[in-house]
């Protein structure tokens, strides 16, 4: 790459967001490592990319606020005048599973304004910097309940379902512009979101006899993010050992 390409990965503290963060930035991104609260991680992933020969910066805002990404995003393009954002990884996601008998509101709106609101907010405002300069990458990490719908949960199910409907959406409104939009769905995949799953059992219903693992999905977001890729959009790519979705 001749000059600095900007992505921006939320939730790159630790687990798929992490190994995401360093794939790209080996790749030759500048990365912006967003995260909520884990400064500790997040200052660990940079050092890591650093010391790799890479370039990353921290990005700390809540993706479920609009105001804490508006001012975030505003304080970095103050800080980076004629540069822009050219690549987002909308990975930010919390689960709270619970029959949905028993799910209170909160456990409802706080599963959905992290995935699906935190998509709209952070994307939005970067989407007028990748048409102007008829070049973007967004891919949203999904999950197999957003296609599958999963019991317990009906908060996360509707959310990665809503992610996925907004990604098929959002590709058709900017694929002239050479923008591409597309969604990962990972199955089970190990990080502490999986860490109080039954992994002895789990693996059991997949296919390739394992969990997957968080630099498995950081290859194909790499692939998606590439220009090898520019002519897929509007996917959903499950990467889930063969579960049959
Ligand atoms: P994780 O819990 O390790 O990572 C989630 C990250 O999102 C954390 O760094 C967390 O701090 C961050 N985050 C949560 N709320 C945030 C907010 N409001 N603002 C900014 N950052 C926030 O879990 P994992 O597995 O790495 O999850 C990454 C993504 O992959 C999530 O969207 C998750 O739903 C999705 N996923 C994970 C699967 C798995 O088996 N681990 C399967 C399918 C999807």
């Amino acid at each position: 790459m001749n000059s600095t390409k900007y992505a921006l990965v939320t939730g790159a503290s630790r687990g798929i967001g992490r190994a995401i963060a360093i794939k790209l930035a080996s790749q030759g991104y500048s990365v912006i490592i967003n995260y909520a609260s884990n400064s500790e991680a997040a200052q660990q992933t940079l050092n890591d990319i650093v010391a790799a020969g890479g370039q990353a910066e921290l990005l700390p805002f809540d993706v479920s606020s609009s105001e804490s990404v508006a001012s975030a995003l505003d304080s970095w393009r103050a800080a980076h005048e004629g540069e822009h954002i050219s690549v987002v990884v909308n990975n930010a996601g919390i689960r709270k599973d619970n029959l949905m008998m028993w799910m209170p509101e909160a456990e409802w709106r706080s599963v959905l304004s992290t995935s699906l609101d935190g998509f709209f907010n952070v994307t939005q405002p970067l989407l007028k910097d990748m048409l102007v300069h008829k070049w973007g990458r967004i891919v949203n990490v999904a999950s197999l309940s957003g296609i599958k719908g999963m019991p317990g949960q009906a908060n996360y199910s509707a959310a990665k379902g809503g992610l996925i409907a907004a990604t098929k959406a959002l590709a058709q409104e900017v694929a002239k512009k050479r923008v591409t939009v597309n969604a990962v769905a990972p199955g089970f995949i190990k990080s502490d979101m999986t860490a109080d799953l039954n992994e002895a059992e789990l693996k059991k219903l997949v296919p390739a006899g394992r969990f997957g693992e968080a630099e498995e999905v950081a290859e194909l977001v790499a692939f998606l993010v590439s220009d090898a890729a520019a002519y897929i959009t509007g996917e959903v790519i499950s990467i889930n050992g063969g579960i049959y979705t």
